[in-house]
């Protein structure tokens, strides 16, 4: 676990129309803050959008351009519903791809269940920053970042100039 001054600042962003609205507690924007806590990560704050692309990548490209944080971990819109559009947000304003870990995400998720090939989940890094999408559910936000938890922070610093060794 690193030191607080060095910790990775991530910023949580729930896409859910009806969390949005105040019909639904949004309870995957929360347990990834406690897990991304629990594994030592400053967590900046936890918005909560509507399933509307250009206000999602307005806030996303925001973050990525001020420096605000190290890492974008989003939750919902990944699906099949004609309203979710994280994956198209995303990418409007990434500048490179990461499809390994989406790809490593599904490959892991199709161990507990079938439906995990219904996440179009994508990631990319804008600037410094690197936005991973994950499903809506708080069981689906759990399994995937237990599984990416391990291998991110080495991203992570290669990304922000902090090592440049992938010997270990
Ligand atoms: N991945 C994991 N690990 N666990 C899950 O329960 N649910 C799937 C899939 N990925 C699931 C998962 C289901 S049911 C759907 S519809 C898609 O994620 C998209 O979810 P979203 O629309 O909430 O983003």
């Amino acid at each position: 676990m690193k030191d607080q001054e060095n910790a990775f600042r991530v910023a949580v962003i729930t896409s859910s129309d009806s969390g949005y609205r105040g019909e639904r507690e949004d309870k995957s924007g929360p347990a990834i803050a406690e897990m991304m806590q629990e594994a030592g990560y400053a967590v900046t704050g936890i918005t909560l959008l509507p399933d509307d692309r250009k206000m999602l990548a307005d806030t996303m490209a925001e973050i990525c351009d001020t420096g605000a944080a190290d890492l974008i971990l989003t939750t919902g819109g990944t699906g099949f519903s004609p309203r979710d559009v994280m994956p198209e947000a995303t990418l409007d304003i990434c500048e490179r791809l990461v499809p390994g870990i989406p790809e490593a995400m599904r490959a892991y998720s199709l161990t507990i269940t079938r439906r995990a090939m219904l996440s179009r989940a994508a990631a990319g890094i804008r600037k410094q920053t690197l936005i991973i999408n994950m499903p809506g559910s708080p069981k689906a936000v759990r399994e995937c970042l237990e599984y990416i938890l391990p291998a991110l922070s080495h991203g992570l610093e290669i990304l922000l100039g902090r090592t440049g060794n992938c010997a270990r």
